[in-house]
């Protein structure tokens, strides 16, 4: 007997890479910003966390059941501003590699979003994979 694995993912439609995102002091010195791109199955929603002038991207679905992490338009951090904390259940990951930390999904990852800061701005930046390999 065999049978079609339908719980494999479409690849992700990621925004053009020099996507202009936005000021970085559109962000909170310390603090998140979630983006949307594309509609219907092209839907790509993300975030950014800026830590001063460091900025990290992640896709915005935990990998835990597939829901968005912000529980408030903008609101990715935990009350302490240390980590990313899904709203659903609590999960809480670092922000410098999107390791999952707590339950229920200890060990899972975020899925990274390259981006970066030139001259002011935030864009997407071309190397996902990279950003992966660097946590
Ligand atoms: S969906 Fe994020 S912890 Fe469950």
């Amino acid at each position: 007997m065999s049978w079609i694995d339908h719980s494999e993912k479409p690849p992700l439609t990621y925004p053009e890479p020099g996507t202009e995102l936005c000021e970085l002091t559109d962000i909170p010195a310390i603090g998140g910003k979630g983006f949307v791109f594309g509609s219907g199955t092209d839907r790509f929603p993300m975030f950014v966390i800026r830590r001063n002038d460091e900025v990290k991207g992640y896709h915005n679905e935990c990998p835990h059941v597939g829901g968005p992490l912000d529980w408030v338009s903008d609101q990715f951090l935990d009350k302490e501003k240390t980590h990313i904390l899904c709203a659903t259940h609590g999960a809480r990951f670092r922000i410098d590699n999107g390791l999952c930390i707590s339950p229920p999904c200890p060990g899972a990852l975020l899925t990274p979003v390259a981006v970066e800061v030139v001259d002011g701005k935030v864009f997407v930046g071309s190397d996902h994979s990279a950003a992966a390999n660097s946590r």
